[in-house]
């Protein structure tokens, strides 16, 4: 059964900023999508284990045709700052397809605020 840890103040948990908090040996980021909901997403990237921390929160760069590029989903993806994948902040998945054999998903927890505090389970 997953435990429910109190990790943060929902105040301090801005759209489009990582609040990095340590839950036992790991470290989780907590962010807001640009629609407010809250995100608990594991610190270490999937692909070689980089420190997400020092990655950066973007939007998805789309575009029809060349030279026709818009930004999209501000808010919603995390880049890594050793090789540049990019994860969705909605599902964990990567932006794209990721290399044959590799596991790729960001690990995602279960996140809640009550009475202005935010609770990660684990
Ligand atoms: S370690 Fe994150 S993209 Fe390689």
């Amino acid at each position: 059964m997953a435990k429910e840890h109190e990790i943060a103040a929902s105040a301090d948990i801005r759209t489009g900023e990582m609040t990095p908090v340590r839950l036992g040996r790991s470290t989780i980021i907590l962010t807001r999508l640009s629609c407010g909901t809250l995100r608990a997403v594991s610190g270490r990237c999937p692909h070689m284990g980089a420190n997400l921390q020092f990655g950066c929160i973007t939007g998805m760069a789309q575009g029809p045709e060349y030279g026709k590029i818009e930004m999209t989903r501000e808010n919603e993806v995390l880049r890594c700052p050793w090789h540049g994948f990019e994860f969705d902040l909605r599902t964990g998945d990567p932006a794209v397809p990721a290399p044959k054999g590799q596991a790729m998903k960001l690990r995602l927890y279960e996140a809640k605020e009550r009475d202005g505090r935010v609770y990660v389970s684990s």
